[in-house]
């Protein structure tokens, strides 16, 4: 019987930072880096998980009841898709899944996501010959939500399904619409640097904040109903907000909305100076208002900061540890990587790990 391969790539993201739970703009970009999933066809009713870089393999039935289990490990995520697949009506073929990644695990890079979407893309693609890729982030982002417990948004999903190559990706998270916009450094690098810190707190955080936001957006909507999310807010109209915490919270939001659009001009004339200083007010905010950064994340942001030739540097993703992206002069990026490696293990005693970013397409089969 035949193989067949599929690709799903991580992400990163430019800008845009706990927006899309909150009905906002977001400018993530698919990595090159992603979990390429080969899938064996057989016919005895059962479904193999198995990774070459993981020791934990599963097998079942197809007709098997599934809840996800922690021992389960990463197969919860191939097993929430198979248990979506099956409550939505899916056939689920009887298959060999074997998982293959060069993506950084538990780093902020979305590799859940990453697997999400090849598993559900390649297992739907046995039977459907044409998958609606924003129906697709969809439904992984309902495996997400329901199987795994994590309340997270759309970006990461949405992402991984429709990246493409040297552009980013501007999602409307209210409206689920998007747009590519052409994301060219020229003489600057767009570098990935991985605080390696092992990511306790994500979790219960994240639902905190959500959590926070709609809290947010509970005060306002007492004075103007219409409102459906917390980013449609104008900034001044979040001084109504008598909780300190929650309103800094709001005011994250609605700033790093605004930093959005900004950003999408900068990009729009390549201005990348001032994307760079947009990005460095965008950590600020996540750092002081948002409180998703941390010690790790910051040492190296700000350590990278200081760099002559680094325009501008932030956390990406969730928080809480994972990764920082720089935009580096290409002649200065050997001295960043060495002085925040430095500082980084000095302060934290981590050592931190880098990666040259090349945007890459969405979910695809591979030929
Ligand atoms: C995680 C979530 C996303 C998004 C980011 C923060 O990656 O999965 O939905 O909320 O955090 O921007």
């Amino acid at each position: 019987m035949q193989i067949q391969k599929y690709f799903a790539p991580g992400r990163v993201n430019l800008i845009g930072e706990h927006l899309d739970y909150n009905g906002g703009l977001v400018l993530p970009a698919a990595l090159t880096l992603g979990v390429e999933l080969a899938l064996l066809p057989r016919n005895d009713g059962k479904i193999q998980l198995s990774s070459p870089t993981h020791s934990h393999t599963l097998e079942i039935d197809v007709s098997d009841d599934i809840a996800f289990q922690t021992e389960n490990d990463w197969c919860n995520y191939p097993l929430g898709i198979i248990a979506q697949m099956k409550k939505e009506g899916y056939a689920v073929p009887s298959c060999n899944l074997i998982y293959n990644s060069n993506l950084p695990e538990g780093s902020g890079l979305s590799s859940s996501a990453a697997v999400e979407i090849v598993t559900a893309f390649a297992l739907l693609s046995q039977t459907t010959s044409r998958i609606d890729l924003v129906w697709l982030a969809n439904f992984c982002k309902q495996v997400e939500n329901e199987f795994i417990g994590v309340q997270c948004g759309i970006m990461d999903q949405y992402a991984v399904a429709l990246g493409r190559q040297s552009h980013a990706l501007l999602i409307d998270c209210a409206a689920l619409k998007h747009d590519y916009i052409p994301f060219e450094t020229g003489d600057y690098v767009l570098l990935i640097m991985n605080t390696n810190k092992p990511r306790s707190l994500v979790l219960s955080k994240y639902n905190e904040r959500k959590a926070e936001c709609e809290e947010a957006l509970r005060v306002i909507q007492t004075t103007t109903s219409d409102i459906k999310n917390l980013c449609e807010v104008v900034p001044h109209a979040i001084q109504q907000i008598t909780d300190e915490i929650i309103y800094k919270r709001a005011r994250h939001v609605v700033t790093e909305n605004l930093r959005v659009k900004e950003v999408i001009k900068t990009l729009q004339v390549n201005d990348l100076s001032t994307f760079g200083r947009l990005m460095n007010a965008s950590h600020q905010s996540l750092a002081a208002d948002y409180e998703v950064s941390g010690m790790e994340l910051d040492t190296m942001v700000h350590a990278a900061q200081q760099v002559k030739g680094c325009l501008g540097a932030r956390m990406t993703g969730a928080g809480f540890g994972g990764c920082a992206i720089a935009l580096v002069h290409t002649t200065k990026m050997e001295e960043l990587v060495n002085k925040v490696g430095e500082v980084y293990i000095k302060h934290t005693g981590l050592m931190a790990s880098f990666y040259q970013t090349e945007i890459g397409d969405g979910v695809s089969a591979l030929l």
